[in-house]
């Protein structure tokens, strides 16, 4: 469920919900569950990754690159990040890109709904 947090980022930034969350399945879906408790794939799960230092999910094992990177996920790490993980962090084991900004803040906004409030 999107809660209250999540509903005033999204409003603050106009963006479709349903728009922004399939933008997220459809380019980070194959490797990555974002939903509160869900799996890690390929990649870890993104539950409350925004604002969150890298490779502290202890459940999954973190390329050194990303566990010695000292990242903070705010949106402009993330965005970098995904628009070229490996050029961002050389060795890193996440292999995408994504060039098209307008996607990249598509999944940012979606990302955001799913920030535990403090
Ligand atoms: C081909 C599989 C794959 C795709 C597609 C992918 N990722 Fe990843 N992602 C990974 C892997 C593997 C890691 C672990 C990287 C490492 O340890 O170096 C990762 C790590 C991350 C992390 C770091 C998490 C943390 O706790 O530090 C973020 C954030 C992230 N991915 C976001 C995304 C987003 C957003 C997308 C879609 C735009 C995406 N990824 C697409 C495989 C993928």
């Amino acid at each position: 469920m999107l809660g209250l947090y999540g509903l005033a980022a999204l409003a603050a930034q106009e963006v479709d919900l349903a728009k922004a969350k399939a933008q997220f399945l459809s380019s980070c879906g194959v490797c990555h569950t974002a939903e509160k408790g869900g799996s890690n794939r390929q990649g870890p799960n993104l539950h409350d990754v925004v604002g969150k230092p890298a490779a502290v999910r202890g459940d999954f094992k973190f390329s050194e690159p990303l566990k010695s990177s000292g990242f903070t996920w705010d949106e402009a790490t993330l965005d970098r990040w995904i628009e070229d993980a490996a050029a961002m962090r050389p060795g890193t084991t996440m292999a995408y890109r994504q060039r098209d900004a307008e996607r990249r803040k598509l999944v940012i906004a979606y990302l955001k709904t799913l920030t535990e409030p403090k």
